[in-house]
């Protein structure tokens, strides 16, 4: 068995800055509200048309430089997003041909907010098994162009941007590296947070009465959620020191999704851990669904936050629902 590592790392955002003002002009919202509520001071919307690979080039661009290699390395392309640019095929299947990247296979996986952390868990197999050397994996949301943004969706509509985190999954030839990942779902929540349309149980898929029924946009019961995700972002967490036999101690910063402001809080009271130690850049980007791990860790790396050796957890929860953590030498 072998270990596998994070060898390389590259985020990258659209220019666009929508700030709280902005949406204050399109619903009846407010800044101080969504500030309170979420922590979200403003995101990123991309400028029409760009689709998520599109989105996700720069960031894989910089992460194969991080990396040190040579993109023709790359033995196998995982991309986790939720707003993928079609239905088929897969935005990996895009990235490719935009990357050049020849014959190798290619993989979607939609699990929204943990998207980045279940592609971590399916990399780091193949990296163990020895089938594979290096793997990029990137979680990419263009998730602006399917927001309602007008009062009837405003509980959605102010949470997310868009942005993409990529990363290069290599063999470890050191102590550093991914020690554990945990994964959990549970589907009898799947309407608590979701998308009903396009409808694949319909025929056709998507309609003139779908659309007047706003059935395209996000739907989210906030409160069972928010619920939820105090509970199991810590469960997870601890699932993570307990297999790896660390203490709170030992963690020199949790890095979770950024699903909002007063979860990241929640989650340092209940583990009992600075807030400090629980990594958050929600106020510059809202929450990226699958990009806000990886972005996190852009972030934390250029405030010098993290750095070679240092023990890491990386938590998140989502649309599902899901929940799943990875503890990691840096
Ligand atoms: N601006 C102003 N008011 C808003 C609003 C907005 N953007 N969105 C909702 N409201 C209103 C509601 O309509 C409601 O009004 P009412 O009392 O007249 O009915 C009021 O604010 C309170 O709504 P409620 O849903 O009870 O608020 P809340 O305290 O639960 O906060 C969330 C709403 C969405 C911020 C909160 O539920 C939450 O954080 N949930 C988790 C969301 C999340 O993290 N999702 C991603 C997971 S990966």
């Amino acid at each position: 068995m072998y270990r596998s590592k994070i060898a390389g790392l590259g985020g990258y955002v659209p220019e666009n800055i929508v700030t709280n003002f902005d949406l204050e002009k399109l619903m009846d919202t407010s800044n101080e509200w969504i500030i309170e509520r979420t922590g979200i001071h403003e995101r990123r919307f991309v400028t029409p048309p760009c689709g998520t690979s599109d989105l996700a080039l720069q960031a894989v661009k910089d992460a194969i430089c991080d990396a040190n290699i040579d993109k023709n390395d790359i033995e196998m392309i995982i991309v986790a997003t939720s707003t993928p640019e079609h239905l088929a095929p897969g935005s990996s299947s895009f990235l490719q041909a935009l990357l050049e990247l020849g014959t190798i296979p290619t993989l979607d996986i939609r699990v929204q907010c943990c998207g980045f952390i279940y592609g971590l868990s399916i990399a780091d197999q193949f990296i163990k098994t020895g089938m594979y050397k290096h793997i990029l994996l990137v979680g990419v949301e263009v998730q602006s162009v399917g927001l309602d943004l007008t009062t009837e969706g405003r509980d959605t509509a102010i949470l997310f941007g868009d942005g993409a985190g990529a990363v290069i999954i290599s063999r470890s030839n050191d102590n550093s590296g991914i020690l554990s990942t945990h994964l959990f779902g549970d589907g009898t929540h799947a309407k608590d947070l979701w998308i009903d349309a396009p409808a694949g149980s319909e025929s056709p898929r998507i309609s003139k009465e779908m659309l007047d029924e706003r059935r395209q946009y996000p739907k989210m019961n906030g409160r069972q959620v928010f619920k939820h995700a105090v509970t199991r972002f810590p469960e997870v967490v601890i699932a993570a020191l307990e297999a790896n036999q660390w203490t709170r101690e030992d963690i020199k910063l949790v890095i979770p999704h950024q699903a909002n402001m007063r979860i990241t809080e929640s989650i340092a009271k209940r583990l009992d851990l600075p807030l400090e130690k629980v990594y958050s850049n929600i106020h510059r980007y809202g929450n990226t669904t699958a990009a806000s791990v990886p972005l996190a860790m852009v972030d934390a790396r250029n405030e010098g936050k993290i750095k070679k050796n240092d023990k890491l957890i990386l938590a998140a929860f989502g649309s599902g629902f899901t929940w799943a953590s990875a503890a990691l030498i840096w």
